[in-house]
């Protein structure tokens, strides 16, 4: 069945096929097929792609791992036109906020659109940074097209704040969950916003809310609270008329072996999910999410990379002696959020300028 239209409804896609009834179109739900005709750009012509993520620079020879499309169990994900795209994003800002796995998206992002621009040199990075790990903010700018894609690194989105004295070895950092990032205060101005979080909550948080911090507090609960903050911060701040956000699910790592340290690059697709396709912290943002008095769409990645075993960097990173199984290679993987992502956006209400 194709889907030759597609209307977004309540985070899902909505086919206005011929058929009388409404089909109804979970995007998340469905398969890795074959696709020969990816990846859809090289990374060596794409100076955002980072080396680190650049699998075939780093000695990946085969490239298979980026020819694999996500093919919805009930329609399709029509192909975009990268010439249509920049012009109704003319004159945007699109801003990602997050961790490095949000930062992965925002250089695929990037590199997909760039296939479009002739003149490689009008696309750059506005303040000449180069992007590295602890980076707070880039900013690209499409010059001929008056667009600029964003990223601000803020993993947790809630504000850290010091750990206090006297506090127990284990603790690593303390989190103000009731206190969005302090340049949370930058992201409002704009036309696309994606989140994500989740990864760096891990053991050895403080988390504090007013004037009390609370060790004991499980991590889900301080997540769940964290979330609960920026809903309402999306709710008072952001002006849903012209923003259209969108939070992005948790993405399961690949680790493996009796104690997770052991990262075994698969050459295609896991068959099964083995479980990956389920997260509590991906269930937490659909609760919330649901919840808001403001729309947002969630992009539910959890189920589709879950079976993305062959999608990691593995050995074939800038540095080979850390296998990672949990970041992806460009192009792979995160080119399908952004396949997906400009899918759903409200093309229609973009007016051309
Ligand atoms: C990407 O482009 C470079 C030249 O810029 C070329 O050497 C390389 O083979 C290309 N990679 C792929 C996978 O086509
Ligand atoms: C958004 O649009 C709605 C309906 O057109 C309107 O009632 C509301 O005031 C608008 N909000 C803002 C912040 O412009």
């Amino acid at each position: 069945m194709s889907c030759a239209f597609l209307f977004l409804f309540d985070g899902y896609l909505v086919s206005n096929s011929s058929s009388s009834s409404v089909d109804k179109c979970d995007v998340f739900e469905g398969s890795w097929i074959r696709e020969e005709s990816y990846p859809l750009y090289n990374a060596s012509q794409c100076p955002f792609a980072e080396i680190g993520f650049h699998c075939f620079a780093n000695g990946r020879k085969d490239g298979g791992n980026a020819k694999w499309r996500w093919k919805p169990k009930n329609c399709d994900i029509p192909r975009f036109d990268v010439r249509t795209v920049l012009i109704k994003l003319r004159g945007k800002r699109v801003i990602f906020v997050g961790d490095s796995l949000s930062r992965t998206q925002w250089e695929s992002l990037i590199c997909l659109l760039m296939t479009g621009v002739e003149d490689k040199k009008s696309v750059y990075e506005v303040n000449g940074n180069k992007i590295t790990k602890q980076i707070r903010f880039l900013s690209v700018r499409f010059s001929s097209f008056d667009l600029k894609i964003d990223f601000y690194r803020s993993v947790f989105l809630v504000q850290p704040a010091t750990v206090p004295i006297r506090s127990p070895k284990m603790v690593k950092s303390t989190l103000r969950v009731d206190k969005l990032d302090d340049i949370s205060q930058e992201w409002f101005d704009s036309d696309i916003l994606i989140f994500n979080s989740g990864h760096w909550w891990t053991q050895g948080c403080y988390f504090q809310v007013g004037k009390s911090l609370k060790l004991g507090m499980p991590i889900t609960a301080g997540f769940r609270t964290a979330l609960k903050t920026w809903a309402s911060w999306v709710e008072t701040m952001v002006n849903t008329n012209r923003t259209s956000v969108f939070f992005r699910t948790f993405e399961s790592s690949h680790w493996s072996g009796r104690n997770r340290n052991s990262c075994k690059v698969t050459q295609h697709p896991w068959s099964s999910s083995w479980g990956k396709d389920q997260s509590t912290i991906s269930d937490i943002i659909i609760k919330i999410v649901r919840k808001m008095k403001v729309s947002v769409t969630i992009l539910h990645v959890t189920p589709m990379i879950s079976f993305r075993s062959n999608g990691h960097v593995g050995t074939r990173s800038n540095n080979p002696s850390v296998p990672d199984c949990s970041h992806w290679c460009l192009p792979g993987v995160p080119d399908m959020w952004n396949e997906i992502l400009l899918n759903l956006l409200p093309m229609d209400q973009v007016s051309l300028k």
